[in-house]
Order: C-alpha cells, then sequence, then structure tokens
C-alpha cells in the first residue's frame, strides 16, 4: 500500500482516500472503467479537488503549505496508480482483441466432403475399360424395349417362361399388348447392334435391366449387366475363354484361376458359365456362349461366313464377391449397394 508521508493528523481522511482509490482502481476492469476511476478521482468534484479548495480557508502559513503538500503527494500516487493500472489494462485488451481476432494459418483447412461415383457405376466402368483395352468399342441401347428385341431376336421361346408377368416388366405402351417392355438382359442390344454394323463387331454394352423380383440378399428389380459380343470371320470357343479368362485376371488379379462348366442360353450355342476361384471357391462369374445362328439370321448375318461368341455379367455380383460386400452375419448380400447411406459404400470405395 503507498505511504503518505509526513501526513499531518488533520490528513487522516486523505490516507484513507489513498487506501480506497487503490482498491477502486485495482478493481478497474476495463480501460473504460478506469477512464471513470480517474474522473472521480481527480476530476471536478473529487475529494482531490474538494481538499485544495479549503486550502485557502487555513489560515496557518505552515500548516496550510504542508498540507498543499499533502495533497499533492496523494494526488500524484494516485495519478501513477492509475496510470500503471492503464498501462496494464492496455496491454491485457490488445492482447484480447489480437487473440479475438487471429488467424491461424497453419490450421489445416476444411474442406468439402468430395463425392465419388456409386461403386456400381465404378465396378461398370472398370469392365468397359477393360475391354476397351482390348479393342472393344462401348455401345448402349434403350431400357424400354420391345419383345422382339427382348426375347424373339434372342432366338427366346413364344412359350418361354421369363416372357410371363411374373418375371418380366411389360409397359402399357405399344400397338398391342406386350409390345414394349423393361428389358430383363442387355443381350437386345446384340442384336440392335448388329442390325446397325457389319461385322467384325467387338462390342460391350453396360445398361440397367429390370425383372419382377422383390429385393433380398441376391435380387433386385433394378440392376445391372454389361453384354459382349464379338463377331468375326473364325471366331472360336478358344478366343471366347482367352478373352474372358483374361478379363477375369485384369479385374481379380493376375492369378486368378477360372474354369468353364457347360449351360444353356437360347441365344447361344454351346453355352457356359465362367467361374472364378475366389477365396477357397469357384464362383459363377458370368454366362456366355458361342452366338447361335439363329440369332445371326434375325439381324441379317451369314452363319455361313462369320462366327462369334457373346457374353453377359453382373456388375452387382462382381462387385460384392470383389469387395466381399456382406450382410452383419457375413454372407454376400447385395442390398449394401442400394443403402443411401454414404456411410455404407464409403467402406468399399
Ligand atoms: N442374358 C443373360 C442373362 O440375363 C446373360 C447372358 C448369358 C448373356 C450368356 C450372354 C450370354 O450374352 O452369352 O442372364
Amino acid at each position: 500500500m503507498p505511504a503518505v508521508t509526513n501526513l499531518p493528523a488533520s490528513m487522516e481522511s486523505m490516507h484513507q482516500l489513498l487506501i480506497d482509490a487503490s482498491t477502486d482502481i485495482d478493481n478497474a476492469q476495463s480501460l473504460a472503467q478506469l477512464d471513470a476511476v480517474d474522473a472521480s478521482l481527480l476530476g471536478r468534484g473529487s475529494p482531490i479537488s474538494e481538499a485544495r479548495r479549503g486550502l485557502g480557508a487555513i489560515k496557518d502559513p505552515d500548516e496550510r503549505r504542508d498540507t498543499g503538500r499533502a495533497i499533492n503527494d496523494v494526488a500524484n500516487q494516485i495519478k501513477d496508480l492509475v496510470s500503471s493500472r492503464r498501462t496494464t489494462l492496455a496491454a491485457t485488451e490488445e492482447a484480447e482483441a489480437l487473440a479475438a481476432d487471429s488467424v491461424d494459418v497453419t490450421l489445416p483447412g476444411r474442406s468439402p466432403a468430395r463425392g465419388t461415383h456409386h461403386l456400381i457405376t465404378q465396378t461398370m466402368n472398370e469392365i468397359v475399360d477393360i475391354f476397351v483395352s482390348l479393342g472393344y468399342t462401348m455401345a448402349t441401347g434403350p431400357e424400354a424395349e420391345t419383345e422382339f428385341y427382348n426375347f424373339t431376336a434372342m432366338n427366346i421361346p413364344k412359350t418361354h417362361p421369363s416372357r410371363m408377368e411374373s418375371d418380366t416388366l411389360y409397359l402399357d405402351y405399344g400397338e398391342q399388348e406386350g409390345e414394349v417392355l423393361l428389358r430383363t438382359h442387355t443381350s437386345p442390344m446384340q442384336a440392335r447392334y448388329m442390325e446397325q454394323h457389319d461385322p467384325p463387331v467387338y462390342v460391350v454394352v453396360p445398361g440397367k435391366v429390370f425383372r419382377a423380383d422383390a429385393i433380398d440378399a441376391t435380387h433386385s428389380p433394378v440392376f445391372h449387366q454389361i453384354e459382349g459380343l464379338a463377331v468375326d470371320e473364325n471366331i472360336t470357343f478358344a478366343d471366347l475363354k482367352g478373352t474372358l479368362a483374361t478379363f477375369a485376371r485384369e479385374f481379380f488379379g493376375r492369378d486368378t484361376k477360372v474354369k468353364f462348366i457347360p449351360h444353356y442360353f437360347p441365344f447361344t450355342e454351346p453355352s457356359a458359365e465362367m467361374h472364378a476361384y475366389s477365396n477357397g471357391r469357384w464362383i459363377e462369374l458370368l454366362g456366355c456362349g458361342m452366338v447361335n445362328p439363329a440369332v445371326f439370321e434375325h439381324v441379317g448375318y451369314d452363319p455361313e461366313k462369320v462366327t462369334g461368341f457373346a457374353f453377359g455379367m453382373g456388375p452387382e455380383r462382381l462387385a460384392i464377391i470383389r469387395h466381399g460386400i456382406t450382410d452383419v452375419h457375413g454372407n454376400n448380400d447385395l442390398r449394401p449397394l442400394l443403402d443411401p447411406d454414404h456411410r455404407i459404400l464409403g467402406q468399399y470405395l
């Protein structure tokens, strides 16, 4: 606590003033508060100025001098206290203002999450790219298809069960009932493409297909296929095997083993399924076969001059196998592919 020197007994109140002033000054928490305290201690009407005004009434010159000195002494000490408190508060306020304003340029920026293609799209693009690297072109066709291209041109007889409404979604469109449908496979593009192009043909056709199925682990009413067609002179089953084995090794890895087992499709003869060995078991990857001469005849190709092979595969299935997409029990399941919560598919991207 600051001391008042040579304080005459009559100046007890000055001493108390200094003590109180020191407390008020310390309590001022801002420069504005300090200004107010300063004015109340030293300004007009303050105890100091009142005491000075009273000096003239003191008759004894020595007492007047001593009292005047004591008042000045207290006033100067108050001024010093105010000034040192002002320095402290100014520094604090500046530091606070700087902190509030500051930008830490070393912090990492906040980047918005970037979108990606859906895993099915990525898978289809990758499959198409593999065939493009083998010299194939890509084509796409209509999702609303005619009964002719979807079935008849593909050598699927009028009585085939896949034509039934329990399997195929028919559209209320066209001249006759049952004429237009949602394509059940991408195979009709074989016929459409051959009608539009002379051989040789090397084409892949990715796209959506539709069936009257409820969603479960292995079915969805909307899914995807990639069709392939190679037509040229002297194409053999060996070309089919070499091409599809190459594809399997590109997609699943260099050491992938494949085997072909006999199957039946109306649009190919002979027909096969290609299986791949993955995680200790053989898994069916796709259907394939040598183009049935009946299909060539529908599109005006001469089966005596050209031969070809065709294949069809499901990117959902291939993505599930490659990424191990399963339900919570570890069974393969396509439903995570359809989940709108991006955290689900985000795990596989
Ligand atoms: N269209 C067949 C399906 O949807 C898949 C398929 C099998 C396509 C054999 C082909 C093929 O071109 O040769 O199940």
